[in-house]
């Protein structure tokens, strides 16, 4: 069984003041299941420590939204995987919608990050969609599948266990308009297809998230689908009622059976 986890992604958001207020009253409202799911958030850099401190030993886990692709040295502005890892991180997103669009980081960017997260150790949280006019054009699975395999290609498949995948429409991300549960569970499904035919037992092991204007109100809908393993929430993670009320969406799929899942490491390569 793949255990849920659901990750905060504060973007550029937030401020030494209204952080703690917003971690104490997570914390607060997430204590019946935070053990059922596992927790993850990803504030922005200078945010690093402070949320680890008050993170503490709760089991929710710090993530941060990118790293660079270069290991050390003169590369101002960057952050490196070493460095992460040092601060406590355990998740990296790499490849987000954002970073590729808005900062024109390529798949094959996309892979050198990857492999920095790996590398120290790290999990790498892969965000994977196609834009409005890719699904319009039919190439959902195409593209989805062009991003995986670029990181394929650089990583070998060795390097996905244990790594996540979030699927994230881009038309979807802070846009209100969330994919439907079928265009859901359909992509996941093709991802997670893509991935057992690379190598067998990837597909099984491998957690698959979905992002894309996910809330408290939408989300037991779209976490109903066994394909779904959890969610990667930007707006709605700034806000403590929202964040715990997906959290308790997502804690509500696991059955009693489930509760001692975990995910799996490794997988046999072909
Ligand atoms: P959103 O962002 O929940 O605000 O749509 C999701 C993401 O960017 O990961």
């Amino acid at each position: 069984m793949r255990k849920p986890i659901l990750i905060g992604n504060w973007k550029m958001n937030g401020s030494l003041h209204s952080n703690q207020a917003l971690i104490v009253r997570v914390l607060a409202r997430i204590r019946p299941f935070c053990k059922t799911i596992d927790m993850a958030i990803c504030p922005p850099f200078p945010y690093l420590f402070q949320v680890r401190d008050l993170l503490g030993y709760t089991g929710v886990a710090l993530g941060a939204q990118n790293v660079s692709c270069a290991t050390s040295g003169a590369h101002t502005g960057e952050v490196s995987a070493t460095m992460l890892a040092e601060m406590g991180c355990r998740y990296v997103l790499v490849g987000h919608s954002e970073r590729r669009s808005l900062y024109h980081e390529s798949d094959n960017d996309t892979a050198a990050r990857f492999r920095q997260i790996k590398a120290c150790g790290m999990v790498p949280v892969l965000c994977v969609g196609e834009t409005l006019k890719e699904r319009e054009q039919g190439r959902t699975e195409e593209v989805v599948e062009r991003q995986l395999r670029a990181v394929i290609d650089e990583n070998g498949m060795a390097a996905v266990a244990g790594c996540i995948v979030a699927y994230e429409p881009v038309w979807a991300i802070g846009t209100g308009r969330t994919a439907t549960p079928d265009q859901v569970n359909e992509t996941h499904r093709a991802i997670r297809q893509f991935l057992e035919n690379c190598a067998a037992g990837a597909g099984q092991s491998t957690r698959i998230v979905y992002g894309g204007s996910v809330n408290a109100a939408n989300a037991a809908e779209l976490f109903q689908s066994p394909e779904v393993d959890g969610g990667l929430v930007g707006g709605a993670s700034l806000k403590a009622d929202e964040f715990s009320g997906i959290g308790a969406a997502l804690a509500n799929t696991v059955t009693q059976t489930d509760s001692s899942c975990d995910a799996v490491d490794s997988f046999q390569m072909e």
